[in-house]
């Protein structure tokens, strides 16, 4: 006998009472079947009583979470967003707090009700299933069925109905306070809004072009051929905090001189420069990166994000990558002192594409970007 064959036989052995001896009990399975434990009753199976009341506090729980999902909304609507509680050294967002403990007490209660229910209203009875062969007979398929029948009339929701409606109602509430945070997306982009937020810079008529770190004026007789000067409106310096940041975002600009023999100036742009001084957005048109690699020789400019290039020299065009319009430019003269003013606002929006871009049509005008 191999020894995997004596082991296999040990197995169907065991040890009799009373000799000591080796004696086969069930050679169909490897060990003893031990039995099922006796099944002990929980109150609730024996004391109506006490399975009604076991019910009315998974009612009660699940209950509870809309008002927890209502106190969510209120506390995002009702507590100022500036008001703060302390916690020993922990300085909080009232408000954080509040939805915090809401939302928290509210899926809380879901999983406290839900446990109750298993617990004491679930049939708890021990089941002993022989494991077959893994493929499934079409007669365990409808055992499979009957059981999940068995188990939906044991789980006491055809007696009980309040406990599935609360159930499904307390898990549907939790959407309020999901759909009451999308609500911090932003508002709704009308065409108002776009013009506002969007497409208005602090460019119009008579700001003067300085140097973005500086902001000392530029002069348009200190500018040589092939220089580039970060620039950006001189009002920009009246702003702070958020405004500053917002208009500064839209307004930067480049500005290039140029030799005039090598510039293709569009009929309708002869006086937006000042003797090869042009001045062009600095933010890409694909998706917004501030630009200024610039090529003198042939007058290009680079975007460092994905490589779209602007011909200074004519008007701005793409000439290479994704970008798909040419930079706008500001139209610019020179002040009585010589310094370089915008002559306008700029004529097309600033920044990269989007669907809804230039608000003018929806709006019906037609002038200037300011
Ligand atoms: S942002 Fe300039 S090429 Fe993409």
């Amino acid at each position: 006998m191999s020894s995997q064959e004596d082991s296999l036989e040990r197995q169907h052995e065991h040890l009799s009472d009373d000799g000591g001896q080796l004696v086969p009990t069930n050679p169909e399975l490897p060990v003893d079947d031990p039995g099922v434990e006796e099944h002990i009753p929980r109150l609730a199976d024996v004391d109506q009583a006490a399975a009604d009341r076991a019910a009315r506090q998974v009612i009660f729980m699940y209950a509870m979470v809309p008002v927890m999902a209502v106190l969510f909304v209120l506390a995002y609507y009702l507590i100022p967003r500036d008001m703060a509680v302390d916690f020993g050294p922990l300085h909080s967002s009232a408000q954080h707090v509040a939805m915090g403990l809401t939302l928290g007490i509210g899926i809380l209660l879901i999983g406290l009700g839900t446990q109750q229910w298993a617990r004491q209203l679930m049939s708890n009875h021990e089941i002993v299933e022989q494991r077959h062969d893994s493929s499934s007979p079409e007669d365990a398929k409808q055992e499979v069925l009957r059981q999940l029948d068995d188990g939906i009339a044991e789980s006491g929701v055809p007696r009980r109905k309040m406990l599935l409606i609360t159930a499904l109602g307390a898990v549907g509430i939790l959407a309020a306070p999901a759909l009451v945070l999308l609500t911090d997306l932003g508002p709704v982009a009308g065409p108002n809004y776009r013009r506002r937020a969007y497409e208005t810079t602090l460019w119009h008529e008579g700001v003067r072009l300085v140097n973005d770190i500086t902001y000392t004026p530029v002069k348009a007789s200190d500018m040589v051929i092939g220089q580039l000067v970060n620039g950006a409106p001189e009002n920009l310096k009246d702003l702070h905090g958020t405004a500053f940041n917002n208009a500064k975002a839209k307004a930067p600009i480049v500005i290039v001189r140029m030799n005039p023999a090598d510039i293709t100036i569009p009929a309708d742009r002869k006086d937006w420069q000042v003797s090869g001084i042009l001045a062009y957005s600095k933010i890409c048109t694909h998706v917004g990166c501030p630009i200024s690699l610039w090529e003198q020789q042939t007058h290009h400019l680079l975007c460092p994000c994905h490589q779209s290039t602007f011909d200074l020299a004519d008007a701005g065009k793409v000439v290479f990558g994704p970008a798909a319009r040419a930079l706008p430019q500001l139209p610019i003269k020179v002040d009585d002192q010589g310094y370089l003013v915008a002559r306008s606002g700029f004529t097309v929006p600033v920044g990269p594409s989007y669907f809804e871009r230039d608000s003018r049509h929806d709006l019906g005008e037609s002038e200037e970007y300011r």
